[in-house]
């Protein structure tokens, strides 16, 4: 079976290191230690329009700062297919066609659809939930079917979406005794951890918490944000709490085996250092100051190859232009397919001239 791998964001701002941890790093380890006959990475204009309908500038101001931030941590054209989803034609016609196959009640129970209506107040105005947003499921099927893919690297909030994917894919095929369709699985960053926090504790990291940091972040920024994040006061010498501690959430996160050598080389490792934490003794400042230089170690490269690509945007621009070129011949031929499955291909079809003359024939 071809292995085609496909994932993308919506650009609604610059990307954080949730996105990293979730899903960036795990896309840039499949694109240089896997075999695959395509990546794609799209931006998904298209969705975020979804719930920013009034604020297209948003969406394009965003464009081009997600794409650098995809160059930033290493994906390269080389290796991997960038397009715009708005370009390619054919996501809203299978689109369409998908939307015959999902019953209202269950495009509604999908679980990150509806933890989202609430988070966005949709439920509770009279401005009430915008179609094209409880659709956009049936559109992220779209999306990962028209291009055959089967490999997702997504966060895990992304499971409900994969999962309607496969049951549109199973109802396709059955309903159209076709076997066009792929059935795609989820592939989950390697760390335990794959869902950062916000800077704040929410459980989310997000834009509009105002709680991110960006992998563009400067390091005075980054230096910042690391010394609000709140931590449960008391003395030093009392017990750390481990649990729900925001510092080793990011510390599992983002420390790599030579981390303590750098920085702490009183500890080996993080388990040493947790150990210790607990026991208590150890100043939630000292642990700041040690993440902060894991931070930065991180990001320091990230954040200088961005700049660099900065000075480069026209570069950058047709890099995504003839990406999303290969990508329409793709979709098209997937529709075509879509299409001849479902017998409405009538001018490409030869034998559908021939069914409706011999029709007639008959009449003679
Ligand atoms: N829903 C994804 C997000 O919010 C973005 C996305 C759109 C996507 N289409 C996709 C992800 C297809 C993977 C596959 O991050």
């Amino acid at each position: 079976m071809k292995q085609i791998i496909l994932t993308g964001d919506r650009p609604t701002g610059r990307l954080h290191i949730g996105h990293y941890v979730g899903s960036l790093r795990e896309r840039v380890r499949l694109q240089n230690e896997t075999e695959y006959d395509d990546l794609y990475v799209m931006i998904a204009d298209a969705q975020a329009l979804t719930d920013n309908s009034g604020n297209p500038q948003r969406v394009r101001d965003n464009i081009v700062e997600v794409m650098l931030d995809y160059l930033a941590v290493g994906l390269v054209p080389e290796k991997t297919t960038f397009f715009i989803q708005s370009y390619i034609t054919a996501l809203p016609e299978i689109t369409a066609y998908y939307m015959n196959l999902v019953s209202l009640p269950r495009l509604l129970r999908n679980p990150t659809v509806k933890s989202e209506i609430k988070m966005r107040g949709f439920d509770n105005n009279n401005v009430g939930i915008p179609v094209g947003f409880a659709n956009y499921p049936i559109s992220q099927a779209a999306d990962i079917t028209a291009f055959k893919a089967n490999l997702i690297p997504v966060g895990d909030d992304q499971e409900p979406m994969l999962e309607q994917t496969r049951e549109i894919v199973r109802s396709f095929n059955r309903t159209y005794h076709a076997d066009v369709l792929v059935e795609c699985k989820s592939v989950l960053a390697a760390d335990v951890c794959t869902r950062l926090p916000g800077t704040d504790g929410n459980a989310k990291m997000s834009k509009s918490l105002g709680n991110c940091i960006y992998i563009s972040d400067e390091p005075s920024e980054i230096k910042k944000k690391v010394n609000s994040i709140k931590t449960f006061p008391r003395a030093i010498e009392e017990p750390g709490i481990i649990e729900g501690n925001v510092l080793f959430v990011y510390l599992k996160a983002f420390c790599k085996p030579d981390s303590f050598s750098k920085y702490y080389p009183e500890f080996e490792n993080l388990e040493e250092l947790t150990e210790a934490y607990r026991k208590g003794g150890i100043g939630d400042g000292t642990i700041k100051k040690f993440l902060n230089s894991v931070i930065q170690d991180e990001l320091t490269p990230i954040r200088e190859k961005r700049k660099e690509w900065e000075q480069r945007i026209p570069e950058v621009l047709e890099m995504l232009r003839r990406g999303t070129e290969k990508a329409n011949m793709t979709a098209n031929t997937t529709l075509l397919e879509i299409k001849h499955a479902m017998g409405i291909d009538y001018y490409e079809d030869p034998s559908f001239l021939s069914e409706q003359e011999l029709k007639y024939s008959k009449n003679k």
